[in-house]
């Protein structure tokens, strides 16, 4: 089983990674990770646009744009470890997000508009944690939706640490109570 580790942690001290980490060593087996941090992901222009409609046209795939959604498609599962940012996530996931999402690679469209996923992933984990509480509908649920939508993802399971940050909060015990949930999922 491949697993791919969407790594959009952005402390050294994350405590997002620290929990992505106990999950990754339980599922063990191979795994590939991606940390958006160290790829200076580009926002989408219209030339990258221009570029890629062109490729897709000619079904051609060769350039190493393409490769981020070729690695999410083949993967087997996925887990996505990020915090907790203004109520969603951090724009590197985003970006990652624009980046996959690619018509005859991840998804393609049949003969009346509707969206064929084309990832072989059946299982999605997402992992996050924040100061307060956790934004489902801003975070897990976009992922959800792409999930739903585009990836043909059937599984998804959404881990999540908060209420870190308040002065009195019982961080280890808030830690440890989150990954006795990773338990149950491995
Ligand atoms: C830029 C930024 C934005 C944040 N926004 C939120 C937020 O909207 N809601 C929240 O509960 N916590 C927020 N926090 C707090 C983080 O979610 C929290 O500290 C989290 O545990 C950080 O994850 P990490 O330890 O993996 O870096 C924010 C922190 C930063 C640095």
């Amino acid at each position: 089983m491949k697993t791919l580790f969407v790594n959009a942690c952005t402390r050294k001290e994350s405590r997002t990674l620290e929990l992505s980490n106990y999950l990754l060593d339980k599922i063990g087996g191979n795994i590939e990770t991606i940390n958006l941090y160290d790829l200076d992901l580009k926002p989408f222009t219209e030339e990258m646009i221009n570029f890629r409609d062109k490729c897709i046209m000619e079904d051609n795939f060769d350039d190493s744009m393409f490769d981020l959604a070729k690695k999410f498609t083949n993967a087997d599962l996925i887990v996505i470890g990020a915090p907790t940012w203004d109520l969603s996530f951090p724009s590197v996931l985003k970006l990652f997000i624009e980046h996959i999402n690619v018509v005859e690679l991840t998804f393609q469209y049949g003969p009346w508009g509707d969206i064929i996923p084309k990832c072989s992933a059946d299982r999605l984990i997402y992992i996050t944690t924040a100061g307060g509480a956790v934004n489902e509908e801003q975070s897990f649920g976009y992922i959800k939706a792409l999930c739903n939508t585009f990836y043909g993802i059937k599984k998804l399971d959404l881990i999540k640490a908060e209420n870190l940050d308040f002065e009195n909060s019982n961080v280890e015990e808030i830690m440890s109570k989150t990954k006795e949930e990773i338990d149950k999922l491995f």
